[in-house]
């Protein structure tokens, strides 16, 4: 059944209100409680020299990121949505770093959806916006259109979400998943832009990691379990003695965590970048990912509740982040990421 425009408008701006709850966080279980870095108690720099910044190759260059932390996919398409973006993406624009857009499936079918995005670019022209669309809608689409989603947000890559848990528990869900893998393969070579794959808080196995070395991806963005729980935000839509919200239930707690996801890209031994999200709450979390392996880190929840603040509220969890990342290198005696990736991590 096709979904109508006050239906998908519903549909967004539940999302946005259950993610809020904490009964849509799997706190305490993204692993990373269990990693420990050690601490240095002479690092042989200055708190000054403590360098995180990174860069992102774009069609042959290098363009700089102040930092590896970027701000996880969320919404699109919806006016509710179209605050918070811009938000963000000034946030992005301000610091130089990157953003991931919400799913852009809307704009497949309604090319006026990508209005959006030129006043989100009046807004913030420097923003580095990287665009986002599901497998689901992916595997059906013609790569014209698929095209135009990375044109209109003048995207530096594009994510491809794959939420197997979510679909089966969405009302509306589009869980026809058969021939992703192709799909995805198809997308890098056609698609003139960087493809990151990514999960929305379930993680990745080992086997998956490795069916997707042959694909192409620039990176996979792990987004394991730990933070926002798609399966819990779906089941939250339904009413208590419904069966979908039952169901929800038997899997609220289903998903690879954060930490075991990177640990399987390890033993996978990928030769794409491996990108870790997925329950990050604070810039020492950061740090542990970096350590593991990861080179981006992305944060979603945190952002969205900072965005509806307002610029403010942005830029001081920003600093806090970025502060925590600094201190947790300084403590480690790394002066840049590179180093941090070289430290021991106790498990
Ligand atoms: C309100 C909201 C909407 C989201 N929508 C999308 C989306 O459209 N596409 C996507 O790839 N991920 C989406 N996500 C998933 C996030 O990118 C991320 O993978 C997940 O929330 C785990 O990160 P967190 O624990 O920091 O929230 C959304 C997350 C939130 C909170």
């Amino acid at each position: 059944m096709k979904e109508s425009n006050s239906q998908f408008e519903q549909r967004k701006r539940d999302h946005i209100r259950i993610a809020l709850d904490p009964r849509s966080q799997t706190e305490g279980q993204n692993g990373l409680d269990s990693i420990e870095l050690i601490h240095e108690a002479l690092p042989d720099l200055n708190f000054k020299e403590v360098d995180i910044s990174t860069s992102f190759v774009f069609k042959g260059e290098a363009v700089s990121l102040s930092s590896p932390i970027f701000i996880s996919s969320m919404t699109a398409g919806h006016e509710r949505g179209r605050e918070i973006n811009e938000a963000l993406a000034r946030l992005s624009d301000r610091h130089q770093i990157m953003m991931g857009v919400g799913s852009q499936r809307r704009e497949l079918e309604d090319s006026n959806a990508a209005e959006e995005w030129a006043r989100v670019r009046k807004q913030a022209p420097k923003a580095r916006l990287l665009g986002n669309i599901g497998i689901a809608q992916l595997i059906k689409s013609p790569i014209d259109k698929i095209r135009r989603l990375v044109d209109s947000t003048q995207a530096m890559a594009l994510f491809v979400h794959l939420n197997p848990l979510q679909e089966a528990l969405q009302p509306e869900g589009t869980t026809e998943f058969k021939n992703g893998l192709e799909a995805i393969e198809n997308l890098v070579k056609m698609v003139g832009v960087p493809v990151i794959v990514k999960e929305v808080g379930c993680g990745f196995s080992v086997d998956t990691l490795k069916r997707l070395e042959s694909t192409g991806v620039h990176a996979v963005d792990v987004s394991g379990k730990g933070g926002t729980h798609w399966g819990r935000v779906e089941g939250y839509r339904s009413k208590e003695d419904e069966l979908l919200y039952k169901v929800a239930q038997t899997f609220s707690n289903w998903g690879v965590s954060t930490v075991q996801s990177v640990l399987n890209a390890k033993e996978a031994r990928v030769s794409y970048e491996i990108w870790a999200s997925g329950g990050v709450r604070n810039g020492l979390e950061v740090g542990k990912l970096c350590a593991l392996g990861a080179s981006k880190v992305g944060v979603a929840k945190p952002f969205l509740e900072a965005a509806l603040l307002g610029d403010e509220a942005l830029e001081e969890l920003f600093k806090k982040l970025e502060l925590e990342l600094k201190i947790t290198m300084f403590c480690t005696g790394s002066k840049n990421l590179k180093d941090l990736q070289t430290k021991r991590v106790m498990k």
